[in-house]
């Protein structure tokens, strides 16, 4: 299995280009399900999740190509088929989004129930509720979710979750809402840039979709979609990852391509630990000097502080100057990788949801292993700080989202490479 060998302790100096948004792309993608028409989508990272579900909607009758490096092109030319792949939908939980579209445009949709996966239980339910609240008629089986319905109706209906909002439950029931028959208001809606911008491309290709950014979004459903040409916000996750590499190697990186209002919760707690942020023409500087400070971080829907980047504040929160402390209140599991930055010399202690990290003076590279995509990302700025080696194995996790990483880190002076 592929692996990364880090060797630690160098700064971080040069200019990166983020990538546009995974999360975007996902949904963005499986909205070419509503509509006979062509949709061009730019800026689409090249990363592994992206290739599974360009092979999910090639089995759902898409013509899909890359026309330009990240410059995907996808139109439906089948009709007919209307179950998602089980290989696909089993290996990535966002192949949900496919759900919403294919039942709105085709009338029924198969799904695998997609599985936990290791950053916990990855529940269903509030996009079934909508579905059917919307008049789907669902039948559950452990293998298969089977949706069906002659023709959706607008409904009001609550998307809330016990930690908040659903961003796919979100971008399932909008997509199915823009073709039922009326007004569909959804309450509790999920707020994030990925969900914003799902919106925005629906009205760019004939929805009525308003209250965009807000808890409350309302789409007036229309007839038919057509096709458009979008580009992606970039990918905020991404940006939030070289930031604290850059801070944490005590490095001083220009980053291109990065909004701040995606990311402020980020900002704010970098700004708080220390790390130098600056505004320029052409991007936003990101240097680390001395010794951090501590901070408590609790994750939240947007625009609170995102649990994606939980693990990764974590690794820098592991080389501060004090106690810090981190709970997340999405998903309460999302901790495997405090055992791996243990290993490196990490001073961590968990209980439930929560963690209180210990700085150190310094970490030493180790043997670790990847076990989800941020996870991953924590481990990979651990070894760029560490002292000595650190050997990542299951890198497949960290190719998911992250495009051209070991390229990227390279050009800002990493010593990183992919061993076979
Ligand atoms: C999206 O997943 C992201 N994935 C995740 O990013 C992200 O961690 C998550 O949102 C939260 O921000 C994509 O956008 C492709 P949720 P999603 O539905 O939509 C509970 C990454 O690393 N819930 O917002 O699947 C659930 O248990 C990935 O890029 C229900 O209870 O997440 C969780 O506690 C990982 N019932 C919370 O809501 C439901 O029906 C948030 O889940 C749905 C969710």
């Amino acid at each position: 299995m592929p692996a990364f060998e880090i060797d630690g302790g160098l700064p971080l100096r040069g200019v990166i280009e983020i990538s546009g948004a995974k999360n975007a792309a996902l949904p963005l993608m499986a909205a070419c399900l509503l509509t006979r028409d062509k949709l061009r989508l730019h800026r689409v990272p090249r990363a592994s999740d992206m290739d599974t579900m360009v092979n999910v909607l090639r089995e759902l009758g898409v013509d899909a190509r890359w026309t330009a490096p990240n410059t995907l092109d996808l139109q439906v030319i089948d009709e007919s088929p209307c179950t998602a792949p089980r290989e696909y939908t089993l290996a990535m939980r966002a192949s949900i989004c496919v759900l919403g579209p294919l039942l709105a445009r085709r009338n029924v949709a198969h799904i695998t129930p997609p599985g936990g996966c290791k950053i916990g239980e990855r529940p269903i339910d509030a996009h079934i509720r909508g579905l059917k609240a919307l008049g789907a008629r669902v039948v559950e089986t452990p293998e298969t979710i089977t949706a069906s319905a002659r023709r959706l109706n607008g409904v009001e209906v609550d998307l809330s979750v016990s930690s908040g909002s659903t961003v796919l439950g979100t971008a399932n029931v909008m997509s199915a809402a823009t073709l039922a028959k009326g007004r569909t208001i959804i309450q509790n809606a999920a707020c994030e840039p990925e969900v914003c911008q799902l919106a925005e491309l629906l009205n760019a290709m004939g929805a009525q979709v308003t209250g965009i950014g807000s808890k409350q979004i309302v789409v007036d459903g229309v007839r038919e979609l057509h096709g458009a040409e979008f580009e992606l916000i970039p990918d905020r996750i991404e940006a939030g990852t070289y930031m604290i590499a850059a801070a944490a190697t005590h490095g001083n990186v220009l980053m291109r391509n990065v909004r701040r209002a995606h990311l402020d919760a980020v900002f704010q707690v970098l700004l708080r630990m220390g790390v130098t942020l600056d505004e320029e023409s052409s991007g936003w500087r990101v240097r680390g000097e001395g010794r951090f400070r501590t901070a408590d971080v609790v994750t939240a829907p947007f625009p609170g502080f995102p649990t994606d980047m939980q693990a990764q504040i974590m690794a820098l929160m592991c080389v501060a100057g004090g106690r810090s402390a981190v709970q997340d209140t999405i998903y309460p599991n999302r901790f495997h990788h405090v055992a791996e930055l243990r290993r490196m010399g990490a001073r961590i202690v968990r209980r439930g949801n929560r963690a209180w990290v210990t700085g150190v003076e310094q970490l030493t590279g180790a043997p670790v292993t990847a076990s989800d995509l941020r996870a991953s990302a924590a481990l990979v700025i651990a070894g760029l700080v560490a002292r000595g080696r650190t050997t990542i194995a299951e890198v497949h996790h960290i190719d998911r989202g992250y495009e051209r990483i070991v390229e990227k880190l390279s050009s800002l002076g990493a010593k990183i490479r992919r061993t076979p």
